[in-house]
């Protein structure tokens, strides 16, 4: 049989290279892809077109090394019997991207649409790593609905300074508390820094990065045992081609992410986002993905079905180990695995491997114990996240397991076990304004405040910034206090230890009560009720939105003011929102018209 009677009816190449419709428009299409060596012979011969959605490059430093993994997926792609085409994704790096990586997330994955939908694709490798890459690339592949499969890039190898393990992000923070009291010096500190950062790879805490691609891999877009691969280990490469030639029979079996990421799928994320404790931006970004593809979920969801879920890895920021150690241990598959036999998964959800989540964990070996802990001895008893109201914000979260017995000592006297604070607020207009008077003497700050950021929200700053888990005065952390108590409407790193209310939506650029709040004010933490409210009559409120004026809000380039325009706040995700009206193009929209 050649190989054109063998392909699967409908592979939407064929309307750019099939010239039995429009022969003096394919002549068109082919020529060009012809002119580096590729054969009319094999472009018509109805093998499927494989994309490789390209993230890394020298700006995008944690997914660089997927410039050489590439390879490895085209060979899978052409043993799988597809014709690869590699294409560049809008770069996404987290720490040098200014104002922030996430105003560019919506950019890239637009970009990423109009590729999928406006090329000869028939499917599309996702390769992901560094935090916002991977959200791009799926709530892309969740809109186009174009057979998709996630290859992570996989965590850096473990860092080491004098013996001891420098987990990404973390040592930076921790490092910064011991700068700030005067018991490391600068040399020391940029030490620990650096050596945070050994080899290719993403961030090696269970921060965004490996919390979003094991998250991935728990939606059942990557093949099992992908996310925590190191980067530079050879069976980071062999996954590579694993997943090039997989992605092949995806399109094949017409596999689209509409058929994975189902709503069992996501409730299965949402499990081992607790079990895994994962970085408090996962809500945002899975919830992105779940509205782009068409599944009604809520930060609501996310405390129903995780809340109660254990602790079980135990990785920095809540627990000891890093990504190697992960890895080793077993990495997402093990996890699942003491998730299904305990009754928490929906084990017949379908995933890219081509099984469902039962079966790809049969035969999963049982895990190393210290690093992967079985459910009866958790790190933590409950990992997932306290979605909180009251009369500051409609919706924020609070991540349960970072939440330190030196802030419980801080409750108010009440019955055992209640969870009942008051605090002072601090209130700051941003980190500029937080960085020029923290050390302000006349603030007063003792450790019955809560610091509180406003204006770094997707609207206000743009794009939403990690700036809510901020630094004590020194004077305080000269005196052993590790953390304050901190809110606000931007994010916190990943990677952060810090007990915070983040995320609050609606934002103070937008309106929400955040902007009328003054330092003094009272502030009221119930995590019992899972509310914080400000001690004012309702009255004051009003009269102090009728007087508030919002500052205004410098747009510095053409994309950040469209994506102000546009945007939704942090609790539905933080997407375009006119996008979200867009489901599954390659059914309801069909092929674009042609070019000329
Ligand atoms: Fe890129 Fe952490 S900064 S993965
Ligand atoms: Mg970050």
């Amino acid at each position: 049989m050649s190989q054109t009677e063998s392909a699967p009816a409908g592979l939407r190449s064929r309307a750019w290279w099939d010239n039995s419709a429009n022969p003096e428009m394919t002549a068109l299409y082919l020529e060009r892809f012809l002119n580096y060596g590729l054969t009319g012979a094999e472009l018509q011969s109805g093998r499927p077109i494989i994309g490789i959605a390209q993230t890394g490059n020298d700006l995008v430093p944690c997914n660089r090394h997927h410039l050489g993994l590439a390879d490895r997926v085209k060979d899978g792609v052409r043993d799988g019997g597809g014709i690869p085409f590699e294409f560049p994704v809008h770069p996404l790096q987290e720490t040098g991207k200014r104002p922030t990586a996430a105003l560019d997330r919506n950019l890239a994955y637009l970009g990423l649409v109009e590729v999928l939908h406006g090329y000869p694709l028939d499917g599309v490798v996702l390769t992901t790593g560094c935090d916002k890459t991977t959200p791009a690339c799926l709530m892309a592949a969740a809109t186009v609905n174009l057979p998709a499969i996630v290859l992570s890039g996989g965590p850096m190898l473990n860092g080491y300074h004098n013996g001891m393990r420098t987990g990404s992000g973390l040592v930076i923070w921790q490092s910064k508390r011991l700068l700030a009291a005067g018991e490391i010096d600068y040399d020391e500190y940029m030490a620990r820094v650096t050596a945070s950062a050994p080899s290719i790879g993403h961030c090696n805490t269970m921060g965004t990065a490996l919390s979003m691609n094991s998250l991935a891999e728990a939606l059942g877009m990557s093949l099992p045992g992908c996310a925590a691969i190191p980067a530079p280990l050879a069976e980071r490469a062999q996954m590579a081609y694993d997943t090039g030639r997989r992605a092949v029979a995806v399109v094949r079996e017409d596999l689209t992410p509409r058929k994975v990421m189902t709503r069992e799928a996501f409730e299965n994320a949402i499990v081992v986002a607790s079990a895994i404790a994962a970085s408090t931006n996962a809500p945002i970004h899975v919830n992105a993905i779940a509205r782009h593809v068409g599944v009604d979920l809520s930060n609501q969801d996310w405390q129903r079905v995780g809340r109660d879920i254990p602790v079980l890895v135990n990785l920095a920021p809540a627990g000891e180990y890093l990504g190697e150690d992960f890895h080793r241990a077993g990495g997402v598959p093990a996890v699942m695995r003491s998730l299904l036999a305990a009754g928490h998964l929906h084990g017949d959800a379908v995933t890219v491997s081509g099984a469902t989540v039962a079966e790809n964990l049969e035969g999963v070996p049982s895990a190393d114990p210290a690093v992967i802990r079985p459910l009866d001895d958790p790190v933590t008893a409950r990992g997932g996240l306290l979605v909180m109201s009251g009369n500051l914000f409609d919706s924020a979260i609070m991540k349960t397991s970072v939440i330190t017995d030196g802030f419980r000592s801080r409750r108010l006297p009440g019955p055992e076990g209640s969870s009942v604070f008051e605090f002072r607020a601090i209130v700051f207009d941003g980190p500029e304004d937080y960085h020029a008077r923290i050390e302000d003497p006349a603030l007063d700050i003792d450790q019955d405040c809560i610091l509180v950021i406003r204006y770094t929200g997707p609207v206000g700053y743009p794009g939403s910034a990690e700036v809510v888990n901020m630094e004590l005065p020194a004077s305080l952390s000269r005196r052993g206090l590790a953390a304050l108590p901190a809110l606000g409407d931007g994010r916190q790193s990943g990677t952060s230890d810090a007990p915070s209310i983040l995320n609050a939506s609606p934002e103070a650029a937008v309106g929400g009560n955040l902007a009328i709040l003054r330092t003094g004010d009272r502030i009221r933490v119930d995590l019992d009720r899972a509310r914080v409210d400000v001690l004012l009559p309702d009255e004051e409120i009003a009269e102090r939105r009728a007087r508030h004026e919002p500052p205004a809000l410098e747009n510095q380039t053409p994309w950040q003011e469209i994506y102000r325009a546009t945007v939704g706040q942090l609790d539905s995700g933080g997407c375009l929102e006119l996008a979200v009206s867009y489901q599954d193009l390659v059914h309801t929209k069909g092929i674009p018209r042609d070019s000329h």
